[in-house]
Protein backbone atom coordinates (compact mmCIF):
# COMPACT_ATOMS: atom_id res chain seq x y z
CA UNK A 1 0.00 0.00 0.00
CA UNK A 2 1.17 3.56 -0.96
CA UNK A 3 0.68 6.20 1.11
CA UNK A 4 -1.21 9.24 0.20
CA UNK A 5 0.05 12.60 0.66
CA UNK A 6 -3.28 14.23 0.33
CA UNK A 7 -5.76 14.52 3.39
CA UNK A 8 -8.77 15.95 1.97
CA UNK A 9 -9.95 18.04 5.82
CA UNK A 10 -6.25 19.29 5.24
CA UNK A 11 -6.52 20.01 1.74
CA UNK A 12 -10.42 21.74 2.74
CA UNK A 13 -8.33 23.93 5.19
CA UNK A 14 -6.35 25.13 2.56
CA UNK A 15 -8.84 26.00 0.46
CA UNK A 16 -10.15 27.79 3.11
CA UNK A 17 -7.07 29.75 3.49
CA UNK A 18 -6.79 30.62 0.36
CA UNK A 19 -10.17 32.27 -0.15
CA UNK A 20 -9.12 34.11 2.90
CA UNK A 21 -6.16 35.07 0.61
CA UNK A 22 -8.30 36.11 -1.30
CA UNK A 23 -10.66 38.34 0.52
CA UNK A 24 -8.02 40.30 1.53
CA UNK A 25 -7.26 41.04 -1.54
CA UNK A 26 -10.54 42.66 -1.65
CA UNK A 27 -10.73 44.14 1.51
CA UNK A 28 -7.56 45.89 0.50
CA UNK A 29 -8.52 47.86 -2.47
CA UNK A 30 -11.93 48.42 -1.24
CA UNK A 31 -10.34 50.11 1.31
CA UNK A 32 -8.23 52.20 -1.15
CA UNK A 33 -11.16 52.95 -3.45
CA UNK A 34 -13.72 53.93 -0.12
CA UNK A 35 -10.84 56.23 1.11
CA UNK A 36 -10.46 57.79 -2.49
CA UNK A 37 -14.67 58.39 -2.37
CA UNK A 38 -15.46 59.31 0.82
CA UNK A 39 -14.24 63.18 2.24
CA UNK A 40 -14.96 62.95 6.10
CA UNK A 41 -11.98 63.55 7.35
CA UNK A 42 -12.54 61.23 10.55
CA UNK A 43 -13.77 58.07 8.20
CA UNK A 44 -10.90 58.34 6.23
CA UNK A 45 -7.95 58.20 9.03
CA UNK A 46 -10.41 55.15 10.36
CA UNK A 47 -10.17 53.46 6.77
CA UNK A 48 -5.87 54.44 6.45
CA UNK A 49 -5.20 52.48 9.67
CA UNK A 50 -7.75 49.68 8.56
CA UNK A 51 -5.70 49.19 4.98
CA UNK A 52 -2.45 49.41 6.97
CA UNK A 53 -3.39 46.36 9.29
CA UNK A 54 -5.18 44.53 6.22
CA UNK A 55 -1.75 45.11 3.92
CA UNK A 56 0.06 43.61 7.16
CA UNK A 57 -2.04 41.19 7.43
CA UNK A 58 -1.87 39.72 3.97
CA UNK A 59 1.70 39.05 4.48
CA UNK A 60 0.85 37.29 7.93
CA UNK A 61 -2.03 35.22 5.86
CA UNK A 62 1.17 34.31 3.32
CA UNK A 63 3.17 32.96 6.53
CA UNK A 64 0.69 31.18 7.98
CA UNK A 65 -0.26 29.24 4.26
CA UNK A 66 3.47 28.76 3.99
CA UNK A 67 3.83 27.21 7.67
CA UNK A 68 0.75 25.11 7.39
CA UNK A 69 2.59 23.47 4.47
CA UNK A 70 -0.37 22.52 1.79
CA UNK A 71 -1.35 24.48 -0.48
CA UNK A 72 -5.12 25.00 -1.87
CA UNK A 73 -6.98 26.49 -4.48
CA UNK A 74 -9.79 29.36 -3.56
CA UNK A 75 -13.29 28.22 -4.59
CA UNK A 76 -14.41 29.27 -8.14
CA UNK A 77 -17.47 30.55 -6.07
CA UNK A 78 -15.43 32.42 -3.69
CA UNK A 79 -13.48 33.85 -6.95
CA UNK A 80 -16.92 34.64 -8.99
CA UNK A 81 -17.97 37.21 -6.03
CA UNK A 82 -15.22 38.91 -5.38
CA UNK A 83 -15.19 39.75 -9.01
CA UNK A 84 -19.05 41.19 -8.60
CA UNK A 85 -18.59 43.00 -5.42
CA UNK A 86 -15.27 44.31 -6.94
CA UNK A 87 -17.26 45.84 -9.76
CA UNK A 88 -20.20 46.53 -7.90
CA UNK A 89 -17.40 48.95 -5.40
CA UNK A 90 -16.37 50.52 -8.26
CA UNK A 91 -19.53 50.92 -9.98
CA UNK A 92 -21.45 54.40 -9.19
CA UNK A 93 -24.87 52.08 -8.65
CA UNK A 94 -24.38 51.80 -4.79
CA UNK A 95 -24.36 54.89 -2.71
CA UNK A 96 -21.25 55.01 0.21
CA UNK A 97 -23.23 53.98 2.78
CA UNK A 98 -24.05 51.18 0.58
CA UNK A 99 -20.42 50.25 0.13
CA UNK A 100 -19.67 50.30 3.35
CA UNK A 101 -22.44 47.80 4.22
CA UNK A 102 -20.57 45.39 1.53
CA UNK A 103 -17.47 46.04 3.09
CA UNK A 104 -18.54 45.41 6.61
CA UNK A 105 -20.18 42.32 5.09
CA UNK A 106 -16.99 40.54 3.84
CA UNK A 107 -14.80 41.91 6.97
CA UNK A 108 -17.29 39.52 9.09
CA UNK A 109 -16.93 36.79 6.35
CA UNK A 110 -13.23 36.88 7.26
CA UNK A 111 -13.26 37.03 10.81
CA UNK A 112 -15.52 34.27 10.75
CA UNK A 113 -13.26 32.54 8.25
CA UNK A 114 -10.35 32.88 10.34
CA UNK A 115 -12.01 31.63 13.43
CA UNK A 116 -13.46 28.87 11.81
CA UNK A 117 -10.13 27.68 10.64
CA UNK A 118 -8.58 28.22 14.10
CA UNK A 119 -11.90 25.80 15.17
CA UNK A 120 -11.03 23.15 12.67
CA UNK A 121 -7.10 22.83 13.79
CA UNK A 122 -7.88 22.27 17.06
CA UNK A 123 -10.57 19.02 15.73
CA UNK A 124 -7.71 17.69 12.99
CA UNK A 125 -4.25 18.16 15.09
CA UNK A 126 -2.15 19.86 17.03
CA UNK A 127 0.58 20.56 14.34
CA UNK A 128 -2.22 22.52 12.80
CA UNK A 129 -2.66 24.63 15.56
CA UNK A 130 0.90 25.32 15.92
CA UNK A 131 0.92 26.09 12.28
CA UNK A 132 -1.87 28.84 12.29
CA UNK A 133 -0.96 30.37 15.50
CA UNK A 134 0.17 33.71 13.66
CA UNK A 135 -3.71 33.97 12.70
CA UNK A 136 -4.82 35.30 15.55
CA UNK A 137 -3.50 38.58 14.76
CA UNK A 138 -5.82 38.88 11.91
CA UNK A 139 -8.41 37.25 13.58
CA UNK A 140 -8.23 40.13 16.46
CA UNK A 141 -7.54 43.12 14.67
CA UNK A 142 -10.64 41.70 12.13
CA UNK A 143 -13.13 41.80 15.10
CA UNK A 144 -11.60 45.54 15.82
CA UNK A 145 -12.44 45.85 12.61
CA UNK A 146 -15.98 45.06 12.50
CA UNK A 147 -16.46 47.52 15.49
CA UNK A 148 -14.80 50.39 13.51
CA UNK A 149 -17.02 49.67 10.22
CA UNK A 150 -20.33 49.89 12.59
CA UNK A 151 -19.39 53.24 13.48
CA UNK A 152 -18.69 54.43 10.22
CA UNK A 153 -22.28 52.77 9.12
CA UNK A 154 -24.66 54.76 11.37
CA UNK A 155 -22.22 58.26 10.95
CA UNK A 156 -22.75 58.10 6.87
CA UNK A 157 -26.51 56.43 6.98
CA UNK A 158 -27.77 58.94 9.22
CA UNK A 159 -26.00 61.57 7.02
CA UNK A 160 -27.21 59.84 3.79
CA UNK A 161 -30.79 59.13 5.44
CA UNK A 162 -31.42 63.17 6.94
CA UNK A 163 -28.49 65.07 6.03
CA UNK A 164 -28.04 65.69 9.22
CA UNK A 165 -25.18 64.25 11.75
CA UNK A 166 -25.62 61.56 13.90
CA UNK A 167 -25.29 62.00 17.60
CA UNK A 168 -22.15 62.20 19.11
CA UNK A 169 -21.69 59.40 21.16
CA UNK A 170 -20.73 57.21 18.31
CA UNK A 171 -17.02 56.78 18.74
CA UNK A 172 -16.89 56.48 22.35
CA UNK A 173 -19.16 53.61 22.08
CA UNK A 174 -16.88 52.29 19.25
CA UNK A 175 -14.45 52.75 21.47
CA UNK A 176 -15.92 50.89 24.12
CA UNK A 177 -16.70 47.66 22.28
CA UNK A 178 -12.64 47.45 20.83
CA UNK A 179 -11.78 47.59 24.51
CA UNK A 180 -14.26 45.09 25.84
CA UNK A 181 -12.80 42.78 22.86
CA UNK A 182 -9.31 43.48 23.82
CA UNK A 183 -10.00 42.74 27.22
CA UNK A 184 -11.88 39.02 26.13
CA UNK A 185 -8.94 38.28 24.06
CA UNK A 186 -6.03 40.24 25.49
CA UNK A 187 -4.97 37.30 27.45
CA UNK A 188 -5.46 34.56 24.34
CA UNK A 189 -4.35 36.49 21.71
CA UNK A 190 -0.72 36.61 20.71
CA UNK A 191 0.49 39.36 18.53
CA UNK A 192 3.34 37.78 15.91
CA UNK A 193 5.85 40.16 15.33
CA UNK A 194 5.61 40.66 11.48
CA UNK A 195 9.56 40.61 11.43
CA UNK A 196 10.67 37.15 12.35
CA UNK A 197 14.15 35.71 12.04
CA UNK A 198 15.62 32.91 10.13
CA UNK A 199 16.34 31.63 13.34
CA UNK A 200 12.80 31.60 14.20
CA UNK A 201 10.78 30.29 11.40
CA UNK A 202 13.19 27.34 11.24
CA UNK A 203 12.32 26.29 14.38
CA UNK A 204 8.39 26.65 13.79
CA UNK A 205 8.71 24.00 10.94
CA UNK A 206 11.13 21.75 13.54
CA UNK A 207 8.20 22.59 16.34
CA UNK A 208 5.86 21.41 13.89
CA UNK A 209 7.34 18.77 12.62
CA UNK A 210 8.28 17.36 16.17
CA UNK A 211 4.17 17.20 17.13
CA UNK A 212 3.60 15.35 14.44
CA UNK A 213 6.16 13.02 15.31
CA UNK A 214 3.94 12.66 18.20
CA UNK A 215 0.98 12.39 16.86
CA UNK A 216 2.05 9.43 14.95
CA UNK A 217 3.50 7.84 18.44
CA UNK A 218 -0.15 8.62 20.09
CA UNK A 219 -2.14 6.88 17.72
CA UNK A 220 -3.01 3.22 16.23
CA UNK A 221 -5.24 4.47 13.57
CA UNK A 222 -3.97 3.64 10.72
CA UNK A 223 -5.53 6.65 8.88
CA UNK A 224 -4.60 8.54 11.05
CA UNK A 225 -1.00 7.73 10.89
CA UNK A 226 -0.79 7.96 7.43
CA UNK A 227 -2.69 11.45 7.24
CA UNK A 228 0.13 12.33 9.10
CA UNK A 229 3.12 10.86 7.94
CA UNK A 230 1.53 12.51 4.43
CA UNK A 231 2.26 15.95 6.25
CA UNK A 232 5.59 14.46 7.85
CA UNK A 233 6.65 13.43 4.34
CA UNK A 234 5.42 17.16 2.78
CA UNK A 235 6.94 19.83 5.17
CA UNK A 236 10.30 17.64 5.62
CA UNK A 237 10.75 17.00 2.11
CA UNK A 238 10.18 21.47 1.73
CA UNK A 239 11.77 22.57 4.60
CA UNK A 240 15.28 20.81 3.79
CA UNK A 241 14.78 21.36 0.70
CA UNK A 242 14.60 25.29 1.35
CA UNK A 243 17.41 24.97 3.34
CA UNK A 244 19.64 23.43 0.65
CA UNK A 245 18.55 26.58 -1.55
CA UNK A 246 18.50 29.58 0.64
CA UNK A 247 20.18 28.72 4.31
CA UNK A 248 23.25 26.40 4.13
CA UNK A 249 24.78 27.98 1.12
CA UNK A 250 24.48 31.37 3.10
CA UNK A 251 25.97 30.05 6.43
CA UNK A 252 29.03 27.74 4.92
CA UNK A 253 31.38 30.74 5.02
CA UNK A 254 31.32 31.20 8.80
CA UNK A 255 29.63 27.88 9.64
CA UNK A 256 32.52 25.66 8.39
CA UNK A 257 33.25 23.00 5.27
CA UNK A 258 32.45 19.98 7.46
CA UNK A 259 29.28 21.19 10.19
CA UNK A 260 27.50 22.09 6.98
CA UNK A 261 28.36 19.05 4.40
CA UNK A 262 26.91 16.97 7.54
CA UNK A 263 23.59 19.05 7.36
CA UNK A 264 23.74 18.09 3.79
CA UNK A 265 24.10 14.39 4.42
CA UNK A 266 21.95 13.94 7.47
CA UNK A 267 19.00 15.23 5.07
CA UNK A 268 20.28 12.92 2.17
CA UNK A 269 19.52 9.79 4.69
CA UNK A 270 16.55 11.38 5.85
CA UNK A 271 15.06 11.81 2.28
CA UNK A 272 15.89 8.14 1.64
CA UNK A 273 14.21 6.93 4.97
CA UNK A 274 11.22 9.15 4.42
CA UNK A 275 10.85 7.68 0.68
CA UNK A 276 11.45 4.15 2.29
CA UNK A 277 8.53 4.63 4.82
CA UNK A 278 5.97 6.15 1.74
CA UNK A 279 5.94 2.53 -0.09
CA UNK A 280 5.19 0.87 3.15
CA UNK A 281 1.68 -0.19 4.86
CA UNK A 282 0.53 2.44 7.68
CA UNK A 283 -0.93 -0.80 9.07
CA UNK A 284 2.57 -2.93 9.85
CA UNK A 285 4.42 -2.22 12.70
CA UNK A 286 7.41 -1.79 10.77
CA UNK A 287 5.77 1.67 9.95
CA UNK A 288 6.19 2.92 13.04
CA UNK A 289 9.54 1.34 14.09
CA UNK A 290 10.60 3.43 10.87
CA UNK A 291 9.06 6.65 11.58
CA UNK A 292 10.84 6.40 14.99
CA UNK A 293 14.13 5.67 13.27
CA UNK A 294 13.44 8.85 10.96
CA UNK A 295 12.81 10.81 14.22
CA UNK A 296 16.13 9.71 15.80
CA UNK A 297 17.63 11.45 12.81
CA UNK A 298 15.75 14.11 12.54
CA UNK A 299 15.56 15.23 15.95
CA UNK A 300 19.77 15.09 15.90
CA UNK A 301 20.05 17.18 13.24
CA UNK A 302 17.62 19.70 14.48
CA UNK A 303 19.59 19.84 17.27
CA UNK A 304 23.16 20.48 15.79
CA UNK A 305 20.59 23.24 13.40
CA UNK A 306 19.21 24.51 16.45
CA UNK A 307 22.73 25.05 18.55
CA UNK A 308 25.61 24.91 16.36
CA UNK A 309 24.07 26.68 13.06
CA UNK A 310 21.77 29.17 15.13
CA UNK A 311 24.79 30.01 16.82
CA UNK A 312 26.98 30.88 14.26
CA UNK A 313 23.95 32.81 12.67
CA UNK A 314 23.29 34.90 15.68
CA UNK A 315 27.27 36.14 15.16
CA UNK A 316 28.01 36.77 11.80
CA UNK A 317 24.91 37.87 10.21
CA UNK A 318 23.28 41.69 11.37
CA UNK A 319 19.54 41.40 12.19
CA UNK A 320 19.01 42.71 8.62
CA UNK A 321 20.48 39.61 7.15
CA UNK A 322 18.46 37.60 9.48
CA UNK A 323 14.96 38.81 8.19
CA UNK A 324 15.70 38.70 4.74
CA UNK A 325 17.02 35.05 4.53
CA UNK A 326 13.55 34.54 6.79
CA UNK A 327 11.79 36.11 3.53
CA UNK A 328 14.08 34.17 0.96
CA UNK A 329 13.50 30.84 3.31
CA UNK A 330 9.58 31.22 3.17
CA UNK A 331 9.41 32.34 -0.68
CA UNK A 332 11.81 29.24 -1.57
CA UNK A 333 9.39 26.73 0.90
CA UNK A 334 6.05 28.45 -1.31
CA UNK A 335 7.39 27.81 -4.09
CA UNK A 336 8.48 24.12 -3.53
CA UNK A 337 4.64 23.34 -2.04
CA UNK A 338 3.75 24.52 -5.43
CA UNK A 339 6.01 22.11 -7.12
CA UNK A 340 5.30 19.45 -4.90
CA UNK A 341 0.94 19.74 -5.48
CA UNK A 342 2.17 19.63 -9.23
CA UNK A 343 4.01 16.53 -8.80
CA UNK A 344 1.20 15.16 -6.88
FE1 LIG B 1 17.99 20.74 8.10
FE1 LIG C 1 15.91 22.41 9.78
Amino acid sequence: MVTSIDDAKRMAIASKLADMKEIQELLISNEQSLMAACNDEDIRKRLSDMLQDDQKNMGILETVMVQYGVKGEPKSTTQQMVKMTRELMQGSELSLYEKFVQHELLKHGQTMSGLLIHKAAQVVGADIEAAITPLNTVNFENRAHQEQLKGVLEVLGVRELTGKEADQGIWARVQDAMAAITGVAGSVVSRTDDEMNIQDVIRMDHQKVNLLFGQIEGTDDPQKIQEYFGQIYKDLNVHSQAEEQIVYPAVRSFYGENDTQELYDEQAEMKVLMDSIKSMSPASPEFKQQVNRLKDIVMDHVRQEESTMFAAIRNNCSDEQKEQLATQFKAAKSQLQEQFVAKG
